[in-house]
């Protein structure tokens, strides 16, 4: 890892195996789990799971980005890499994935990953991972891929304990069009012409 320490959250990632869990964070009992393939049914809890998980605080950025068809999408193109965790007859955990295939690789995404609050240090996200990989084996995999928030210490933690290594860092750019001096006067003539064109829609009768 080459990392520089005088950066906050490089400092963070390199201070990770120094936290002392709090007691919350602590292991609690293994749960029966039942993993299999997510169907139908569970496109709804797991998109509710993963609105409360996927927060602001954990993906800056990226939380924008979870919503229903997020999973419903993965169900259409990649059902066999979308898996639920239960446990209680209720959807535990999730995690949803991907192939990708590069010449001569073949590579494991790991898009998304979440366990429920009342699961989480249960291994439920151990088993999930590891059934998912068993899968991407099958299909010629052999690397995995996952980012995620360097803040995000539970999954940061989660893929380090897992093998995943040899971290980059990955800067996300964002801009609010809207405040832009060119592209906030498109938008500004973008909605005037449509206003313009509601308007003269002919009523019918
Ligand atoms: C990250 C996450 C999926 C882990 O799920 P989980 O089922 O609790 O994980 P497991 O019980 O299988 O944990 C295995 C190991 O990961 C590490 N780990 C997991 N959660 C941790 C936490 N909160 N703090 C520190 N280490 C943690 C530990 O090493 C743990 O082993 P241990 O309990 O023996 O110490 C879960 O915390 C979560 O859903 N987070 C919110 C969503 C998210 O960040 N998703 C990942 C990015 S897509």
């Amino acid at each position: 890892m080459s990392l520089h320490s005088d950066d906050p959250v490089d400092q963070n990632l390199a201070e990770l195996d120094t936290v002392v869990p709090t007691p919350e964070e602590e292991r609690t009992e293994p749960v029966n789990i039942l993993i299999r393939e997510m169907n139908i049914d569970d496109i709804a809890p797991v998109f509710h799971l993963g609105e409360a998980l996927f927060t602001s605080d954990l993906y800056p950025s990226l939380y924008r980005i979870w919503d229903e068809w997020e999973v419903i999408g993965f169900y259409n193109t990649d059902p066999e890499y979308c898996l639920v965790a239960e446990a209680d007859t209720q959807v535990a955990g999730f995690v949803l994935g991907t192939i990708i295939s590069k010449a001569p690789w073949v590579y494991g995404y790991i898009n998304w990953l979440g366990v429920h609050p009342d699961y989480q240090r249960r291994g439920v996200a151990d088993k999930l991972v590891d059934k998912l990989i068993e899968r991407m084996i099958e299909e010629g995999a052999r690397f995995m891929l996952v980012d995620t928030d360097p803040a995000n210490t539970a999954a940061v933690k989660f893929f380090t304990r897992k093998g995943f290594g040899n971290p980059r860092r990955h800067v996300f750019f964002s801009l609010n069009l809207t405040k832009h001096e060119i592209y906030g006067r498109l938008i500004a003539y973008e909605r005037d012409r449509s206003e313009r064109l509601t308007y003269r829609r002919p009523r019918r009768r």
